[in-house]
């Protein structure tokens, strides 16, 4: 039997840019990796994550309705695909304490700040407005509280007093991209 079937199917869900899911593809292509990325769902349809997943043949999918449809449709996928671990990846839209409960699988998500500080949107300027010396970003498991389930892996970025919005985000994004697929990779 081929070792790719030994390895664990990741579902990634997104809203956007989808760079993360790009690199998680990337890395899923080299020998080190523990995954195989099986299905893309999306809560919006025209994100740019969901182009490139279509591009490489991954089954995906936008499902851009109700969070109640999303997460029914979502649930009804992740069981037929016989996921194992659903990869939030820019997803902007905060899943459901049913939905989290029903799933029964490992989900985990990566966040652009240091966890537990600034949960939730706009973490870049909130670090630069309180003039923090340190940002960075978090890979983490996802319960039904917001951004407060069990840390993964962490990684600092420095801020520098030239920083703005823009650069610490791009900062951030290069570390996020460096610590997912191996916080990803330890919980395979
Ligand atoms: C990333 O910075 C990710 O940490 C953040 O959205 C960006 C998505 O980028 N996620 C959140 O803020 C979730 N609360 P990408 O679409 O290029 O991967």
């Amino acid at each position: 039997m081929a070792i790719s079937n030994f390895k664990k199917k990741i579902a990634v869900f997104l809203s956007g840019e989808g760079s993360n899911l790009k690199n998680l593809y990337k890395f899923s292509k080299t020998k080190r990796s523990k995954f195989t990325i099986h299905l893309v769902i999306s809560n919006k349809k025209n994100a740019k994550g969901i182009l490139f997943s279509k591009s490489k043949k991954i089954k995906s999918y936008s499902i851009g309705k109700k969070m109640s449809v999303f997460e029914k449709n979502s649930l009804l996928l992740i069981r037929e695909e016989n996921i194992d671990i659903i990869c939030l990846a820019g997803f902007m839209r905060i899943l459901s304490k049913e939905f989290v409960q029903k799933c029964k699988i490992p989900i985990i998500n990566i966040h652009p700040s240091l966890l537990p500080k600034y949960k939730g949107l706009h973490t870049h300027a909130r670090a630069i407005k309180n003039k923090d010396q340190f940002s960075g970003c978090t890979a983490h498991h996802v319960t039904s509280k917001l951004d407060a389930g069990k840390i993964i892996l962490q990684k600092k970025v420095k801020i520098l007093k030239k920083d703005n919005e823009i650069t610490l985000s791009k900062k951030i994004l290069k570390v996020e991209h460096q610590i997912y697929p191996i916080a990803l990779n330890k919980i395979c």
